[in-house]
């Protein structure tokens, strides 16, 4: 591999404007504010409501947000990652119709789907086919309308998720920034605790499927928050100590935004300070694929150029992982 390193150059976020507050989930489902608020930090999430819009409404809009406030020319794009757990259709890929409705006609595109850790592997994948030295531009986009795959009858999952997505622009860096180091993990065994029994091969969907719920999202959060809780600050900890850093010198956690309390424990194993921990579970809720880009796009007047960021993410599969990397843009004038 050669010296070049892939820096974040541009990003784009997007939620839709319809609110899901704590009060109105009080009226549909035995719950109270008061525990969800406790229990996971989540306030409000974004639902997208228009007919026939799906998960590529969102991560285009987050396309054009950036091509808005950046200097983008979407046909210079090489390749477009789609990272997401809610494709448009099970089969057509959800990254080849959003880079055509771009515009980025000279980019091929492909989906990625690691669930909550999606963006995160997308970053990875994206570094390397920059660092190939084969390709400049690598669009990274994190969407999920988790709302078309949640029972909203169901307290267990319908308080914690939102829609939302947000991208990222990778271009090389010969002057250091970019990513510089990742630690990514997988378990399988996990797909018991979070999961859509079924729509998949194991079990295509038929009218008893329907019946029983079962393309619906299904998590035993309990089981799920106590891998989640130990997997995500474990890798935390150790790309710091690989790259010799101590919480003194991260200036960000970009967390996975999936409970608050997942979150703290992560940002108290690596000795980081509160100040020092993006969030945005409070206003979203859990987007998925869209948490972390989403983070970056409400922190960027905030984050400087050199800054060093620790991205984590735990998810279904099960999915997690930790990645290091320096910041490459100059604040906002
Ligand atoms: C989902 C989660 C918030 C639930 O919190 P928890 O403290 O583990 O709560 P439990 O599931 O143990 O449930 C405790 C009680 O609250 C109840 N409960 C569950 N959802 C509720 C809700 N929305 N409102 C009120 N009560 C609720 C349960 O039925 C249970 O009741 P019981 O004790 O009478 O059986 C938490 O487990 C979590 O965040 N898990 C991990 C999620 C995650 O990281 N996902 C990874 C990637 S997406």
């Amino acid at each position: 591999m050669s010296n070049v390193k892939a820096a974040i150059t541009a990003v784009g976020g997007y939620v839709p404007e319809f609110r899901l507050t704590n009060a109105v989930l009080e009226q549909m489902v035995d719950t109270t504010d008061e525990w969800i608020t406790t229990r996971t930090g989540i306030k409000e999430r974004r639902l997208l409501k228009e007919e026939g819009a799906g998960t590529s409404t969102l991560g285009i809009r987050a396309i054009e947000d950036m091509v808005a406030n950046f200097k983008v020319d979407v046909k210079d794009i090489d390749l477009v990652i789609c990272s997401t757990a809610t494709p448009d259709m099970p089969v057509a890929s959800t990254a080849a119709y959003i880079a055509t409705k771009i515009g980025a006609t000279n980019a091929f595109s492909y989906d990625l789907m690691a669930a909550c850790s999606g963006f995160l592997y997308g970053l990875s994948t994206g570094a390397k086919f920059i660092q190939s030295g084969q390709y400049k531009k690598v669009l990274i986009v994190g969407a999920d309308k988790m709302s078309s795959i949640i029972n909203y009858e169901d307290r267990a999952t319908c308080v914690i998720f939102g829609d939302g997505a947000g991208c990222v622009l990778l271009e090389p860096n010969e002057e250091g920034y970019g990513l510089q180091d990742e630690v990514l993990r997988s378990n399988g065994e996990g797909r018991q605790f979070l999961k859509i029994d079924a729509g998949g091969s194991i079990l295509p969907a038929s009218e008893e499927t329907v019946r029983l719920n079962q393309h619906y999202v299904h998590q035993e959060g309990q089981q799920v928050f106590k891998f989640a809780v130990t997997n995500m600050a474990d890798v935390s900890a150790q790309i710091l100590e690989r790259n010799h850093l101590t919480g003194d010198d991260v200036d960000w956690l970009v967390p996975h935004q999936a409970n608050l309390r997942i979150i703290n424990a992560t940002a108290n194993r690596m000795g980081l300070d509160e100040e020092k921990v993006m969030l945005n579970i409070q206003r979203y809720g859990n987007t998925t694929n869209g948490t972390l880009p989403l983070l970056l796009w409400d922190y960027l007047d905030q984050l400087k150029k050199g800054d060093k960021l620790v991205f984590a993410a735990f998810g279904g599969g099960f999915t997690w992982g930790a990645l290091y990397l320096t910041w490459a843009i100059d604040p906002k004038k």
